[in-house]
């Protein structure tokens, strides 16, 4: 497949789910040093103003909404709300995410499955069906799921986090294919980064092993490099992330 288009990020609009902190607030502090100005959206409103905050303080443009993203009725009117304020939206990263409890199959509740589905698919789902019009009416635009090494492999005991971020890998193929169908420069990708030090992993496995992760900058470094087109991925492939660095780049649908 043909490499996704780089991003002239000076000046353009990118929105992060999930942003409000870890990852998130990490991609949209790298994204708008690169003079990007920056939509993000998360639940936690204290969350936002803090990122947002520290964003405008180093220069950068930013605005935080609180939106639930497994809410169809909210995605659909934040990203029209957007395109109404910016005119635009050139890269869109789903990164909101939610795990369980470590363990098997058997002991995760329909509870835990709930959520983790419909923060994890869900919302990918949502956000596609809003943003793709857009972008297909621009005729650009890069969309990047974040998925995880789990997305790639699945580990024991977390394994509706698994066949969530594996559903997140087979959204970003068939949209890559349906986007190439169209013969637009709009493209999709998804990042697999390895273990990240965040409230996520922390709350995993515990604060002792999220401190010896990969930093949320570090990954966050890969996402601006590219969309700058410095790292070439695929439309519809993988970026696989570990210790802050690309381990692999997946070519998955020319395979
Ligand atoms: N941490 C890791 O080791 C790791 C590794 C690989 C991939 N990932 C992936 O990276 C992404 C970010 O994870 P993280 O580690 O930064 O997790 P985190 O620290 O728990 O942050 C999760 C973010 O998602 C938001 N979120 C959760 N449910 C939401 C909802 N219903 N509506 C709107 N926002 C929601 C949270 O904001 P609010 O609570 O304010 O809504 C928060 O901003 C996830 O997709 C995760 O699966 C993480």
């Amino acid at each position: 497949m043909p490499l996704i288009k780089p991003v002239g990020l000076g000046g353009s609009v990118v929105v992060v789910t999930g942003a409000s902190r870890g990852l998130g607030a990490a991609f949209a502090e790298a994204l708008a040093s690169e003079g990007a100005k920056v939509v993000i959206c998360a639940r936690d409103r204290a969350g936002l103003d803090s990122v947002c905050k520290k964003i405008v303080k180093n220069g950068g443009v930013c605005s935080g909404h609180v939106v639930d993203v497994t809410n169809s009725t909210e995605v659909s009117g934040f990203v029209s709300n957007v395109i109404k304020a910016h005119g635009r939206i050139d890269v869109l990263v789903n990164n909101a995410g939610a795990v369980h409890r470590f363990g098997p199959v058997e002991r995760i509740s329909e509870e835990e499955y709930s959520v983790c589905m419909r923060t994890n698919v869900d919302s990918v789902f949502h956000f596609l069906k809003s943003v793709i019009p857009h972008m297909k009416k621009m005729g650009k635009g890069v969309i990047v799921n974040v998925s995880s090494g789990a997305g790639r492999r699945a580990h024991a005991n977390l394994s509706v986090y698994a066949a969530s971020k594996f559903a997140v890998e087979a959204f970003t193929q068939a949209v890559a294919r349906e986007l190439e169908g169209e013969k637009s420069a709009v493209g999709c990708i998804a990042l697999c980064p390895g273990g990240i030090n965040t409230g996520m992993r922390a709350a995993v496995f515990g604060m002792e092993d999220a401190l010896k992760q990969q930093s949320p900058e570090s990954v966050a470094a890969v996402l601006r490099d590219v969309l700058l087109g410095k790292v070439g991925v695929p439309n519809g492939g993988d970026v696989l992330i570990r210790q802050g660095a690309v381990v692999e780049v997946s070519d998955n649908l020319s395979k």
